[in-house]
């Protein structure tokens, strides 16, 4: 029986405390055991060059509830690679992938009683980052680290979950060419909040990006991938070297292609060839997979399947992907699922 109450039906995306978080800090060449610890601040120098110029990164995924009780991790080898990537890219120390999958079990055995209900439709979303810290001034890298991993319940990030929204097309770039689109670094998200902010003013769910070089190709929303599904039955998904990666995006192209026996592509999708699909859809950790009603460029709002229902492939997608992660579905692939034990 949870200690906790909460109105697990009724959570959105938001913050809230829980009551364990793990830490640990790299030094001269190497990082420490780590600890749970009950205090979510953290007291850095005030030369951080996480605080300056941005050195830092982070992850989210989530943690499952099945319908026996058992809690399971999506793919989080996935997360830990692409952390090791922006950790590359930033010149930051790797994380063991072991040590990263290590922090988050611990997060959510110290948690546990924050992980949602099966049948509620909320989960565990773990939230891992890096920040360079350390006495600094001068524009070069950290020479201390701190990984951390902290955990909250929640529900859907787009209001209404598996409900249509309207995305507008940004005039703003998110990310340059050969900058840091494909890691997950906080300035890509910086520089994306006053075209959320202005897509949001005029009643849509977010921004849509195109591709920095050419502004003629979709890129991905803020906080998500795009897929579209061509009116003969393709599933297609930009490939560009400035979006992230998502581990959703990578994981229903397969379900498509190995449950649905649909051919996928990872292409181009010119913005003004909307018509090529039947519908679309932006997926990620936090979206899961929130259906696209319509897109707004240029003045008009294209509707690919409805404003107000799901389409069908959108919709048995959405089902098996999330039957997978709930432990309903059995996965085609030994290594998507973890069982915490
Ligand atoms: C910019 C961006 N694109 C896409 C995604 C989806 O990635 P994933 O499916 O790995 O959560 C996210 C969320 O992590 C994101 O922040």
């Amino acid at each position: 029986m949870s200690k906790v109450h909460i109105d697990w039906g009724n959570l959105g995306f938001d913050y809230m405390k829980t009551d364990f978080r793990y830490i640990s800090v790299w030094e001269n060449g190497k990082w420490d055991n780590g600890k749970l610890v009950e205090d979510n601040t953290l007291i850095i120098e005030e030369g951080a060059p996480a605080l300056h110029y941005g050195q830092q990164c982070f992850e989210g995924l989530k943690a499952y509830r099945t319908k026996s009780g058992e809690i399971q991790l999506f793919r989080p080898n996935k997360n830990a690679k692409r952390m090791n990537d922006s950790c590359d890219r930033l010149l930051m120390p790797e994380i063991p992938e072991e040590k990263f999958i290590d922090a988050c079990i611990q997060v959510i055995k110290a948690n546990e009683d924050y992980v949602p209900p099966y049948g509620t439709g909320a989960t565990l979303y773990l939230r891992p980052f890096m920040i360079g810290v350390g006495d600094n001034i001068g524009l070069k890298p950290a020479n201390k680290f701190i990984f951390s991993v902290f955990c909250i319940p929640v529900g859907p990030y787009f209001k209404g979950g598996m409900k249509p929204v309207n995305f507008m097309v940004s005039d703003y770039d998110r990310a340059a060419p050969n900058g840091t689109g494909a890691q997950k670094v906080g300035g890509n998200y910086a520089g994306s909040l006053l075209a959320q902010k202005k897509a949001k003013k005029l009643g849509f769910a977010d921004a849509i990006f195109l591709d920095p070089a050419t502004h003629t190709k979709i890129e991905e929303v803020g906080s998500a991938n795009f897929f579209g599904i061509t009116k003969d039955n393709k599933f297609i998904t930009p490939l560009s070297p400035s979006i992230l990666p998502s581990v959703t995006k990578y994981s229903l192209l397969e379900i498509a292609r190995d449950y649905f026996d649909m051919d996928v592509i990872e292409g181009d999708v010119f913005v003004d060839n909307l018509d090529a699909f039947s519908e679309a859809g932006a997926c990620g950790t936090a979206a899961v997979i929130t259906p696209i009603g319509g897109i707004f460029y240029n003045d008009n709002l294209h509707v690919f399947y409805s404003e107000t229902e799901v389409g069908p492939v959108t919709q048995k997608l959405y089902d098996t992907l999330v039957g997978i992660q709930f432990g309903d579905i059995e996965p085609k692939h030994d290594d998507w699922i973890i069982k915490i034990k």
